[in-house]
């Protein structure tokens, strides 16, 4: 079969990894594709916001199934282009995938249907939100309606933070994103990502994982897409698993079939375990950056006859198989992250590191040049180990970083804290 996968970052080069190990695959393509990414598909420079490029491209090369992996293209209806003229593709429809492009959209889809999320009211002008907040006061949560690329939720603990961010939000600080603003009660617990493969009607719970938001050790300084992450999250025991799909993914999709969206890809549940259970944050409709590098180390069975379930609507009496054992990735970012930062510096020792028992390296932001591998964006790898337990897993993910040679870039140190604090209270 011949697969063409969308996307440039870490999650695509674990997509890329595990796709290009299928028995069935004859050719793997990625767009654009990164460095890492090189080694495992063949990378293509095409326009990927140019679907008539991407169709042509699928087109000249009879390409049989397409992989969308980022959240952009599935917003802008990749999916529906794809199949409309007549290619196979893995992921949701634009009308699917407002589950993450309208955070209105979800909350009034979780309210509809009784699924356990914080309570909120949705905002179409400034004065309204304002007043909401004075009345509610903090902790409080304000969120841009659309995509902001991870800048439209602001957690607000005081009542000036709360309306500074209506001020940014409908100011254009975000750009059409924010016009609608949903402001949300504050929950508290631990977080988890959850994922389930669907097909439109069926969900098959894939694994969840636990990641790390802020920029330095001790979850501190400003939010970023994400500086590590470990599966499975020890805090989704199978009871809360149980709960998660019956209370939350299996309401959604009825609600979206019936609704004539049926959701069908990755759905990725973000969840707040809070004293009253799990309760939802945030749905995403594609795999998560970097949860998908640890919950591909850890597929036992074959990607790509999921994938295409998913897009066939089989998934019925599908199962996959997965390795009992943790795994662990730590991104490695450019100093400066997620601020301003500078590219093209050289990295060194990556096969070295690599060859650390467990170790396996997934490129985010890089590119080749000369021979060399240069950092080309602001987290450029992701350096993932697998292991009998977390603190095996990130004894060995930190030997690797230890030997890869970048002094222009920086990692957290703390990556699996929790769930390392966890295994030291058992003993
Ligand atoms: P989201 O993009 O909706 O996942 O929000 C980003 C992050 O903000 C989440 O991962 C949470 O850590 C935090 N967050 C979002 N909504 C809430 C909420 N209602 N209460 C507390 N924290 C939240
Ligand atoms: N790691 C969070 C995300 O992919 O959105």
């Amino acid at each position: 079969m011949k697969i063409l996968l969308i996307g440039s970052g870490g999650r695509e080069h674990a997509l890329a990894w595990k796709i290009a190990a299928s028995p069935l695959v004859t050719r793997l393509w990625c767009a654009p594709g990164n460095a890492g990414i090189a080694a495992d598909a063949e990378c293509v420079a095409l326009d990927i916001t140019d679907h008539a490029a991407v169709i042509a491209f699928c087109r000249q090369n009879a390409v049989e199934f397409v992989v969308v992996g980022p959240d952009a293209p599935i917003a802008a209806g990749m999916v529906d282009d794809l199949n409309a003229a007549g290619f196979k593709a893995f992921g949701p429809t634009q009308a699917a995938g407002r589950l993450e492009s309208s955070k209105n959209f979800t909350k009034a889809l979780c309210r509809a249907n009784n699924i356990p999320t914080a309570a909120y009211e949705h905002f179409r002008d400034a004065a309204a939100a304002r007043d909401h907040i004075r009345k509610q006061g903090a902790p409080i949560v304000v969120k841009a309606d659309g995509l902001a690329a991870g800048k439209g939720v602001v957690v607000a603990m005081t009542e000036q933070k709360a309306l500074a961010a209506v001020d940014m939000m409908f100011g254009g600080g975000l750009g059409a994103s924010g016009t609608e603003v949903v402001i949300e009660e504050f929950m508290e617990g631990e977080e988890a990502s959850f994922f389930a493969l669907c097909d439109g009607e069926h969900a098959l719970p894939l694994a969840t994982a636990q990641d790390h938001k802020r920029a330095f050790d001790g979850d501190k300084g400003p939010n970023t897409g994400g500086m590590g992450a470990y599966s499975p999250a020890p805090v989704m025991t199978d009871a809360m698993c149980t709960r998660v799909m019956d209370e939350m993914v299996k309401p959604t999709l009825r609600a979206m079939k019936e609704m004539g969206c049926p959701y069908k890809g990755v759905l990725f549940a973000g969840v707040m375990i809070t004293k009253d259970g799990p309760k939802l944050v945030e749905y995403n409709a594609r795999f998560g950056d970097p949860e998908t590098q640890v919950l591909m180390l850890r597929l036992m069975s074959d990607i790509v006859p999921a994938l295409i379930a998913s897009a066939d609507g089989q998934l019925k009496n599908f199962s996959l198989r997965w390795y009992d054992e943790t795994a662990l990735t730590v991104i490695m970012a450019t100093k400066g992250y997620p601020g301003d930062y500078g590219k093209g510096f050289v990295i060194e020792g990556l096969d070295e590191a690599a060859r650390i028992e467990g170790v396996e390296i997934f490129h985010a932001g890089t590119k080749s040049g000369d021979g060399r591998i240069l950092s080309n964006g602001g987290r450029v790898l992701n350096v993932c180990a697998t292991g009998k337990s977390v603190t095996q897993a990130q004894q060995r993910a930190y030997a690797a970083v230890d030997r890869i040679k970048w002094p222009e870039g920086f990692c957290r140190r703390d990556i699996g804290w929790q769930a390392i604090e966890r295994e030291k209270a058992k003993g």
